[in-house]
C-alpha cells in the first residue's frame, strides 16, 4: 500500500455528535475534485477521509491543499484500507465504470462525474453492481439543480408547455479545447465535446422534458482543427493537438417514444459569434428558453414573454453543494436521487447513438429496456 497521512483530521467529528457523517473518499485529484472537497467541507453530514490519484505528486499536493487525512496512489488500496462510506469518482471517463464498480463492491455509495461512463453497457454494469451491493449510485449531473432548470421543470410538470414536441440544445464554444487532462483522447474519454459538454445540456433538457424514452438517434461528427497546431489566441491555448482524435463538432437528433424530437449541437471549435449554453423547448401550448430564462405563452389574448423577476444565482460551488446534499439525503434519509444512474444510462444511450450513427452514416435504433 502506498498511503500518506496528514496531521489534519477532517473526520474528527465523525463519532463525536449524534449526526451521522458520511465518510467520503475522492478518486482522481485533478481539476474537478476540489469542488467536491470544498462542498463536503461545508456540509454537516459529510467529511473527506481519503483521496487517491495515480500520480503521487498530484495526490500529495491535493492532500496538502485540502488537508486530506490519507492519500493513496491506488484507489483499490484506498478502498481496502479506508472502507469509505461514499466515493466521488473524478477520474477521466474511462475509469468511471471500473472505479464505481470497485467502490460499490467495497460497500461504498458512489457519485460519479459526468458522463456516467464510456458506453451504455458500462452504465448497465454499474447499475447492476449498485443493485447487488444495495448502494446508491448517482451521476454528478449538476445542471438539473440549477434554479433555471428547476423553474422550467416545475412549469413543464404543471403542464404549462402542454406536450413538449421539440427541444434544441447547444453546448458550443467558439474556441475552447481543454488544455489539461486527457480530454482530446477518445480512448480515455469516449469522445469529444458531445460526451464532455453536450452531456450537460442534454441531461438538463431531457430532465425538463420528463425523461421520455429515446428510441433512435442520428447525427454526425467532424474533426477539422483540434488536431492541428493552434495559432489563434483563445482562453485555453496549447492543448495537446498531437493526441487529439476526438470530434471538434457534433450534431445529433434523438427521437423519443412519445414522438418528441431533441436536437443537439456540441463543439469545442465552432465558428459562431459567441459561446452558447442553452436549450429551447416548444410545446403544444408554450415554449421556453434556458438562457436567458424565458417562458413563451398566449395569455389574456396576447402572445406573452415571461421572465422571472429573480432567480438565485448558482455558481460551480453551488452546483456541487446541491448535488452532494441530494446524494447525502438519498444515502442517509432514503430521499430520492435527483440524478439517478438510470438518467445517466438514458443520456449515455443518446450520446452513444449519435456517435454510432455518425460512424454508420444513418439513423440508429436505440436499445430498449
Ligand atoms: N461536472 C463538471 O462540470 C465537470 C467539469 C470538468 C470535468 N468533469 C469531469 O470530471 C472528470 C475529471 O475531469 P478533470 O477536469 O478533473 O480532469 P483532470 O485530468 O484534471 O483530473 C483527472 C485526475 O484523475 C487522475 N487519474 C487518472 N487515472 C487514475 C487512476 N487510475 N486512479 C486514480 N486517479 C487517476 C489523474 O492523475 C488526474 O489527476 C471527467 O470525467 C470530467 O468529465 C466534470
Amino acid at each position: 500500500m502506498e498511503a500518506a497521512k496528514s496531521s489534519a483530521h477532517h473526520d474528527s467529528a465523525v463519532a463525536a455528535g449524534p449526526v451521522k457523517k458520511l465518510r467520503f473518499a475522492i478518486v482522481g485529484c485533478g481539476g474537478i475534485s476540489k469542488h467536491y472537497v470544498q462542498a463536503i467541507d461545508q456540509l454537516d453530514r459529510a467529511c473527506v477521509v481519503a483521496a487517491a490519484d495515480k500520480n503521487s505528486q498530484t495526490a500529495a499536493s491535493f492532500q496538502k491543499r485540502h488537508q486530506i487525512p490519507e492519500v493513496f496512489t491506488d484507489y483499490r488500496d484506498m478502498l481496502a484500507n479506508i472502507a469509505p462510506d461514499a466515493v466521488c469518482v473524478c477520474t477521466p471517463n474511462v475509469l468511471h465504470a471500473p472505479v464505481s464498480i470497485a467502490s460499490l463492491h467495497a460497500g461504498a455509495h458512489v457519485i460519479t462525474e459526468k458522463p456516467m461512463a464510456m458506453t451504455p453497457d458500462e452504465c448497465v454494469e454499474m447499475i447492476h453492481a449498485a443493485k447487488i451491493a444495495r448502494r446508491r449510485l448517482a451521476v454528478g449531473f449538476q445542471y438539473r439543480f440549477h434554479p433555471t432548470t428547476q423553474m422550467l421543470k416545475r412549469a413543464a410538470d404543471a403542464g404549462q408547455f402542454g406536450d413538449i414536441m421539440h427541444v434544441k440544445c447547444q453546448a458550443l464554444r467558439r474556441r475552447g479545447v481543454p488544455n489539461w487532462g486527457v480530454f482530446g483522447q477518445k480512448k480515455l474519454q469516449g469522445g469529444g465535446p458531445l460526451i464532455d459538454i453536450g452531456v450537460h445540456v442534454l441531461e438538463m433538457a431531457h430532465y425538463v422534458m420528463g425523461s421520455p424514452r429515446p428510441i433512435s438517434a442520428s447525427g454526425n461528427v467532424w474533426t477539422f482543427d483540434g488536431n492541428r497546431p493552434n495559432h489563434v489566441p483563445c482562453m485555453w491555448p496549447g492543448w495537446d493537438w498531437q493526441n487529439h482524435d476526438i470530434e471538434d463538432l457534433a450534431t445529433g437528433q434523438i427521437r423519443f417514444d412519445n414522438g418528441a424530437i431533441l436536437q443537439i449541437e456540441a463543439s469545442y471549435i465552432a465558428h459562431i459569434e459567441k459561446d452558447q449554453w442553452n436549450f429551447q423547448l416548444s410545446g403544444t401550448c408554450g415554449g421556453a428558453n434556458w438562457d436567458p430564462p424565458q417562458i413563451f405563452t398566449n395569455q389574456a389574448g396576447a402572445m406573452m414573454n415571461m421572465m422571472p423577476a429573480y432567480l438565485p444565482p448558482m455558481d460551480f460551488d453551488g452546483f456541487f453543494k446541491a448535488k452532494l446534499e441530494n446524494f447525502i439525503a438519498a444515502v442517509l434519509d432514503e430521499a430520492s436521487l435527483e440524478s439517478p444512474a438510470e438518467a445517466g444510462l438514458a443520456v449515455q444511450e443518446m450520446i452513444d447513438g449519435i456517435y454510432r450513427s455518425a460512424e454508420a452514416g444513418h439513423e440508429i435504433a436505440l436499445r430498449q429496456p
